[in-house]
């Protein structure tokens, strides 16, 4: 093959799995293999210059923009909403509106306001821009592409931020002429709406960061504001945002008679539309729906941190008009915030189970958002010498979702303190565990201090805890309380003892247990009681049913660093047995998604650590199966009959054909009533036309690999 061809066919090949990868998110190949492709395609490149083409897939750097973001004008400004923080400025508010928009100018009446409820997500806004592929030329019925999204900016002038923006899964990148037709959208337009970072993959980024020795980020906001600005497009991917659309504009105005039809046609379009949205007239209906949203907060799964009122009719709209910075026609009503000051009353330190010790401020005790907080992390040491934080000081300490509190400010001295004076002591790090009395240790480039004791008994006490969790083992009954127990009478030292334990061992322990009312079943006090004969029998029957665990959790069970409950279930797929991966080689193990040199390290180091692997015997040597889940692929489309039609944007024919008979699906030349899905790309032909006819369902390639998990 020359050179040419060579360059052509490895520009081809990495353009598709760029397309894959953070088109559709769905990679074919591991990361390494990607780069061995672009590399190869750079030396070639490099030795034969006269074959570069500025739209060779290397002059992106991998899909990375080179340096910083390009600075683009927004279709008309994103303004911000002006706040109310309680119902009676709520009441002023909407008195105002009414005023405003039946003023005998507009020749309207005040009882005509409809209004729009929609959630205040707590995020930041983004402007997508779709167009046809060629405007202008033929591509009549061509779909329409995501060509831009940009950031807020100033408001005026945004960051374009559209490689990265292309890897969230919820951004379609393609719309049908088709489809938007039918939801009644323009085939060139821009939608508005917040990316936000769900509360799950913002704890999981943190642990992340943790683990590689980093600051946290402060909150799912900063965290996804921080993302979507990052340069690494693949590290974009792998965050999991979500973007909700809530406006739909065309050349910078809105295109739908009211906001309700516009959440709708994004909805029918394929954008992603938050659920909890109303048409709503009066102030009280604004009342009831803000308290039920303050009510259902905690469980969204991200952060909101208000409600939006907006007026439903786009001709009154623009009638309102603006303020300087904000429209007329909407407003914000903001939460109560969550967080509240408090004093430190003591720094204390806890050991975890893989020997990290970590402050945590023992606080006066304080409401925030409904709820008593006498604790909150300060991370390690590193963060209280950043706070400047004292033992005595006033401090702002913040909530949000489930995510744990936590100390954001210290504040200044006041002059009231200075007449009286509290006691402020500095905080010193211990030298020893503050458990085992050993040693304790900080590697160099990382942030925390590690008990070098292997046996100290908090390491020991926080490992079956991890190990009898709910993503774990999940053996219920196996508490802080009687995890405690177990350790004081010797009866555990290792997670294998638990499999040795009957029920004479259990007879004198004492649990926790909730004392209901008879009448309300409300939970009156938690009391400690003897095991009785039942919970001994249950929690036994627990430890038993344990040792059927798949592989990928008894992985994570065993708590070697950095390996947690997505990487524990790539390298049990990838190894399918224990005695594999622990015979494995660095090189093997690297093979593995998202093992790097990090990871494989540590694994080598559990697994050659003697002591680790008779602990894996052990286990063996008491039943436990470390079975390995089957690949869940093989077998979701089987039955399931597909015919492909059009060019798809990123897959090739073969490639699409080999997906779905892996999957143990079935292609077939024709449509018939035994079609199940027509899966249709661009120039589609007569195939299109006979199945809608017999009113097949039909996709598009991302739905395909959607299908494909
Ligand atoms: S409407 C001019 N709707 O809140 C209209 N904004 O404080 C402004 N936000 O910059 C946007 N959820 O980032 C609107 N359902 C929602 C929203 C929302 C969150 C954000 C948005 C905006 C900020 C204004």
């Amino acid at each position: 093959m020359t050179p040419t061809d060579r360059v052509e066919e490895l520009r081809e090949q990495i353009r598709h799995h760029e397309c894959l990868y953070y088109g559709l998110d769905a990679p074919a190949i591991s990361d390494a293999a990607f780069d061995a492709l672009t590399r190869e395609l750079k030396d070639l490149e490099a030795e034969h210059p006269e074959l570069v083409t500025t739209d060779s897939p290397t002059q992106r750097v991998g899909g990375k923009p080179k340096e910083g973001f390009a600075k683009v004008a927004h279709s008309r400004p994103m303004l911000s909403l002006d706040n109310v923080n309680s119902e009676e400025e709520l009441r002023d508010w909407d008195r105002r509106v009414h005023e405003l928009a039946s003023s005998p100018r507009n020749g309207e009446k005040s009882g005509d306001i409809r209004y729009t409820t929609e959630l205040k997500l707590d995020g930041l806004s983004l402007a997508l821009h779709y167009q046809p592929e060629k405007p202008g030329e033929a591509g009549a019925d061509g779909p329409s592409r995501l060509v831009g999204a940009l950031t807020r900016g100033d408001g005026t002038i945004g960051e374009d931020v559209t490689t990265n923006v292309r890897t969230i899964r919820s951004v379609p990148l393609s719309l049908s002429a088709a489809r938007l037709q039918a939801a009644g959208l323009p085939r060139t337009f821009e939608v508005r709406g917040e990316v936000v970072m769900p509360i799950s993959a913002f704890l999981r980024l943190n642990e992340e960061r943790e683990a590689q020795g980093l600051s946290p980020a402060a909150n799912p906001r900063n965290a996804a504001a921080g993302t979507i600005r990052t340069l690494e497009p693949n590290v974009v991917a792998q965050r999991r945002l979500d973007f909700y659309a809530y406006f739909a504009l065309e050349n910078g105005e809105t295109i739908l008679p009211g906001q309700v039809e516009t959440l709708d046609a994004l909805a029918a379009a394929g954008f992603r539309v938050n659920p909890h949205r109303e048409a709503l007239a009066t102030v009280e209906d604004l009342i009831a729906f803000i308290k039920r949203a303050e009510q259902q907060r905690a469980d969204l799964g991200y952060e909101i941190d208000g409600v939006v009122i907006k007026v439903d009719s786009t001709a009154q709209q623009l009638r309102l008009g603006f303020t300087g910075r904000a429209p007329r026609w909407a407003v914000a009503y903001k939460f109560t915030a969550r967080s509240a000051v408090t004093r430190v009353d003591d720094i204390r330190v806890q050991v975890g189970r893989t020997g990290k010790l970590t402050p945590v401020a023992v606080l006066s005790p304080v409401s925030i958002g409904g709820t008593t907080v006498s604790r909150a992390t300060l991370h390690n040491a590193d963060e209280i010498a950043r706070l400047g934080l004292r033992i005595g000081d006033t401090v702002l300490v913040e909530r949000g979702g489930d995510v744990i509190p936590k100390v954001v400010e210290v504040a200044p001295d006041t002059s009231e303190d200075e007449k009286h004076p509290r006691e402020r002591r500095e905080f010193h790090f211990p030298s020893a565990c503050p458990v085992c009395g050993s040693e304790v240790v900080r590697a160099q480039g990382e942030a925390d201090y590690r008990c070098v004791n292997v046996d100290c008994p908090a390491r020991l006490r926080e490992s079956l805890l991890h190990f009898a969790s709910r993503g774990v083992m999940n053996i219920e009954g196996l508490g802080e309380a009687v995890v405690s127990q177990l350790m004081e009478r010797k009866l555990v030292a290792s997670v294998a003892d638990l499999y040795g334990l009957d029920e004479e061992d259990l007879r004198s322990l004492q649990h926790t247990v909730f004392r209901k009312d008879k009448k309300s079943g409300e939970i009156e006090e938690k009391v400690q009681a003897l095991l009785g004969p039942k919970d001994r029998r249950a929690l036994l029957n627990e430890i038993e049913r344990s040792k059927q665990t798949p592989l990928n959790r008894v992985l994570f069970g065993l708590g070697i660093r950095f390996v947690g409950d997505k990487t524990a279930q790539l390298l049990a797929e990838e190894f399918g047995s224990l005695d594999a991966l622990m015979n494995a080689s660095a090189e093997q193990l690297e093979h593995v998604n998202e093992v790097g040199p990090r990871v494989s390290q540590a694994l080598r180091d559990f697994f050659d650590e003697p002591r680790n692997r008779e602990l894996v015997e052990r286990l063996r040597q008491v039943g436990l199966t470390f079975t390995a889940e089957k690949k869940q692929r093989s077998s979701q489309l089987e039955g399931l009959t597909f015919v492909l039609t059009g060019t798809l944007p990123c897959l090739s024919r073969e490639d699409a054909k080999a997906r779905i008979e892996a999957a143990g699906g079935r292609i077939s030349g024709s449509v018939s009533k035994k079609t199940n899905y027509l899966v249709a790309g661009d120039d589609v032909g007569s195939k299109l036309e006979k199945a809608v006819s017999l009113g097949l369902p039909v996709i598009d390639e991302a739905e395909l690999l959607k299908l494909l998990g």
